[in-house]
C-alpha cells in the first residue's frame, strides 16, 4: 500500500510545523490570539542594550513612554517641546509593529519647575493646558493611538486630590467637581479625534472608594458626552493575597459603561535581600497574582490592554521608589530570563486562545 505509507509519512513531517503553527511561541503570539494587548512601559535609553530591545520586540505588540511624554521630558522651557524621545519611542515601535499608548497629559506630579513653580493664574494655566494637549497630541497624531489624558486625580477616599490643575490655583473650574478633567477629555478629542482618551488612576483597582468615584465620573462623562474612551488601572501591587474577583467585577461595571479598560503599568513588587534577590516562594505567589489579573482583565472583551511597568527586573522604578527594599516586579528577571510570573501569563493567554469565543 503505498499511498498509504506515504500518507502516513507526509503526516508525520508535518504534525510538529501544524502543532508550531497553532501554539503560541510567546507572550505576544499568546496575547494576539487571545485579542489582547500586551504592552511596557519604555526608556529609549536603553533601546542600544539588545538583551532590553530584542526581548521587547519578541514578547510584546504595544509599548508606552515610563517618562518620555510627561511634561518634565517634554517641555524644558515654556517655549519649547522637545519630542526626542518620544519620537525614538514611535520609530522602534513602528519598526516592531507596536502599538503606542501616550502617557500623560494632565498630573500633578513630574512637571517642569518653570510651570509647578511659576505661579501662573488660572487663565494662564488653562491655556497652557489646552496648547500642551493640543500640540502634544496633534505631533503624534497617527502614532499613539491611546492616550492617558488625566493621571491620578483622586484620592484614596475618592475626592478630587488638591492639584495645579484643579485648585491650585486651577483652569478655572475649581468650585466644579470633575469639570476640570472634562475639560481636559474635550481638549484631548478636539486635538486628536481619533485618540482613544484614558483616565488613569491608582489604587482604584478593586471595589473601594476610589474605583467607586472612577465608575461614577465616568458614567456621568458618558452621560453627558464628555469623550472618554478607556479606564486605565495602574496595577503596582505590593501584597501577595490580591483581591482578583473585586478586580474583574470593577472591570465588569467599567466595560459595562461602553469604555475600554486598560491595566496601564502592571508589576508586582517583593521583598528582595540586599543584593536585589527576592525568595523563591514569593516568585510563585507572584506568578499566582499575574494570573490573576491577567485572567480578570481576559474574562472582560472590553479589557483590551495588559501592560507591565517595565518588563525586566533590571529596569523597574520599584528599586529606586523603595529605596531597594523592594524589587523583582517584573516578568523578566535581572538577566531577561522568563521568571514563573512571564509563564502565568503566558498560559492564561494560550487557555483564552484556546477556547471557543
Ligand atoms: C514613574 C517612572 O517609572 C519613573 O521613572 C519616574 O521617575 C516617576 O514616574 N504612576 C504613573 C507613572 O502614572 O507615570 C509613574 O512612573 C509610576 C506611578
Amino acid at each position: 500500500m503505498p499511498f498509504r505509507i506515504s500518507f502516513r509519512l507526509v503526516t508525520l513531517l508535518l504534525a510538529p510545523a501544524i502543532l508550531f503553527a497553532s501554539s503560541p511561541q510567546g507572550l505576544r503570539d499568546s496575547a494576539q490570539s487571545a485579542g489582547v494587548l500586551v504592552g511596557a512601559a519604555v526608556r529609549p535609553s536603553l533601546f542600544s542594550e539588545a538583551a532590553y530591545s530584542e526581548t521587547l520586540a519578541r514578547e510584546f505588540n504595544m509599548v508606552e513612554p515610563e517618562d518620555a511624554m510627561k511634561w518634565w521630558k517634554v517641555r524644558l522651557s515654556q517655549g519649547t517641546y522637545d519630542f526626542g524621545d518620544g519620537d525614538e519611542i514611535v520609530r522602534f515601535a513602528q519598526a516592531h509593529g507596536m502599538k503606542i499608548r501616550g502617557h500623560c497629559l494632565v498630573w500633578d506630579h513630574h512637571n517642569p519647575e518653570w510651570l509647578a513653580q511659576g505661579h501662573f493664574n488660572p487663565a494662564q494655566l488653562s491655556h497652557l493646558l489646552q496648547e500642551h494637549i493640543a500640540t502634544v497630541m496633534k505631533h503624534y497624531a497617527g502614532q499613539v493611538f491611546a492616550w492617558d489624558v488625566v493621571n491620578e486625580a483622586l484620592d484614596e477616599h475618592g475626592h478630587l486630590r488638591d492639584s495645579l490643575w484643579y485648585n491650585q490655583p486651577g483652569i478655572g473650574l475649581s468650585d466644579k467637581g470633575t469639570a476640570y478633567i472634562g475639560q481636559a477629555f474635550r481638549w484631548a478629542h478636539e486635538a486628536d479625534p481619533q485618540a482613544l482618551l484614558f483616565y488613569n488612576e491608582a489604587e482604584g483597582e478593586g471595589l473601594n472608594r476610589k474605583s467607586d468615584a472612577i465608575y461614577a465620573m465616568v458614567k456621568d462623562f458618558k452621560a453627558r458626552g464628555v469623550p472618554i474612551d478607556g479606564v486605565g488601572l495602574q496595577m503596582h501591587v505590593a501584597q501577595l493575597d490580591l483581591d482578583t474577583a473585586a478586580i474583574a467585577a470593577n472591570i465588569a461595571r467599567l466595560t459595562a459603561l461602553g469604555v475600554q479598560v486598560h491595566i496601564t503599568e502592571f508589576d508586582v513588587s517583593l521583598p528582595v535581600d540586599s543584593s536585589g534577590q527576592p525568595r523563591h516562594d514569593d516568585l510563585l505567589r507572584q506568578a499566582e497574582v499575574y494570573r490573576g489579573v491577567v485572567h480578570a482583565c481576559l474574562q472582560s472583551p472590553g479589557c483590551a490592554a495588559i501592560q507591565t511597568w517595565g518588563f525586566t527586573d533590571k529596569w523597574s522604578w520599584i528599586g529606586s521608589h523603595s529605596h531597594g527594599t523592594r524589587g523583582a516586579a517584573l516578568p523578566f528577571d535581572r538577566a531577561y530570563k522568563p521568571k514563573p510570573a512571564y509563564d502565568a501569563m503566558f498560559e492564561e493567554m494560550s487557555a483564552k486562545a484556546n477556547r471557543p469565543h
